[in-house]
């Protein structure tokens, strides 16, 4: 009998579910009636308390569409894996590798992004069998070329742009629409681009206000009524990027506005003749069904993953790259983060047609 726990973990995002789906009909497909699945509840710490289900065949029928999770998440900070909790005294490495020695379990799959991922490479080290699957809207998973969810996102992002841009438009408005991703803005990028954004801010190129406000005018000047700013919750200014991360940490915590946008927001009414309006869509974005994309990308990752299981070619992530599934090795990826690439394609067609990025 082979034994597979699964568990979601951090953020949650669309195509859980159906990535979940996807390596449970795989497993079923490669082990017949010879595997169990056990679901572990919450992310990483329902491996820390113990808390699992076993599953059966018909708790993943009918979960490709639906959005969230079966399993439940939280966010288990990588950097607190190692600290003795005060509180309960629970060392938790230890208890994870308890428990995943109760369940009898041949591998563990974890789905998740970066910290989760981090995670997973210290269980490998720790001697557990280990395979990732790597989610989050903000695509910011090194060693794969998409992760799931990143799409569904983007519609969404992209669908609140349209309908900010037909408010806009009528009462002749500045809107700024905050994207989810403090480090990463492929998001923003990808939903600025789609959206039709006048100018997108993202955490990878600081921005000089005047510069904005120069864009701003010159539309102004030429008629436009309106304009729109698709910008990430990490964007920050040249004058931020200048500090040493001490610093800005500092700044940030005196700062008086409950996020960037509401910056830009005063700076911008300061100067400009139109009214500036701030719209923040939140955890829209990683909510409801997985778009059609995100349904194949993820079944094809889950169906990869029951593979290498049978394989035992464990310690990996399950990426894309080139387009295909592939294994990837945890300890070459762990702890890097996929940035915006300055020169890619969607940056310069971008600068070629107008968009500003505030530089
Ligand atoms: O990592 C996914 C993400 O949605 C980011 O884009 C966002 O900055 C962050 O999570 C928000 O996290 P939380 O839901 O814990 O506030």
């Amino acid at each position: 009998m082979k034994r597979v726990g699964i568990l979601t973990s951090g953020g949650d995002c669309q195509g859980l579910n159906s990535a979940i789906r996807g390596v449970a009909k795989g497993l079923y497909h490669e082990f017949g009636d010879n595997v169990e699945i056990h679901g572990i509840k919450d992310g990483y710490r329902g491996l820390i308390t113990g808390e699992s289900k076993l599953m059966k065949p018909s708790d993943f029928s009918g979960i490709l569409t639906e959005g969230g999770t079966i399993l439940g998440t939280s966010r288990q900070p990588f950097k607190l894996m190692r600290v003795i909790d005060e509180e309960s005294n629970v060392d938790k490495v230890k208890s994870m590798k308890e428990n995943y020695q109760k369940m009898k379990l041949d591998c563990l799959v974890v789905l998740g992004g970066n910290g989760t991922q981090k995670s997973a490479n210290m269980l490998r080290e720790e001697g557990l069998n280990v395979i990732h699957l790597p989610k989050t809207i903000d695509n910011d998973v090194w060693g794969t070329d998409v992760t799931f969810g990143f799409h569904s996102a983007v519609e969404i992002a992209t669908n609140v742009i349209d309908c900010i841009h037909t408010t806009a438009t009528s009462h002749g408005r500045i809107f700024i629409v905050e994207v989810m991703g403090h480090k990463v803005g492929w998001l923003t990028l990808f939903a600025g681009l789609a959206g039709g954004a006048d100018i997108i801010l993202l955490p990878e190129i600081p921005y000089d206000i005047n510069k904005i406000t120069q864009t701003l005018k010159a539309r102004e000047k030429s008629g436009k009524k309106f304009s729109i700013l698709a910008v990430a919750e990490g964007a920050i200014s040249k004058e931020e990027a200048a500090l040493t991360k001490k610093e800005l940490k500092k700044a940030r915590e005196n700062f008086p506005y409950p996020s960037i946008v509401y910056r830009i927001q005063k700076e911008l009414s300061a100067v400009v003749e139109n009214e500036v309006r701030v719209c923040v869509p939140g955890h829209f974005q990683r909510g409801g069904d997985p778009c059609a994309f995100d349904r194949v990308l993820t079944t094809k990752l889950g169906a990869a993953a029951a593979k290498m299981i049978k394989e035992k070619n464990f310690g990996n992530m399950v990426g894309i790259v080139g387009g295909k599934t592939a294994p990837v090795p945890l300890e070459e990826v762990a702890g890097k983060l996929k940035y915006v690439d300055l020169g890619c394609d969607e940056i310069k067609a971008a600068r070629q047609i107008g968009i500003s990025f505030g530089d």
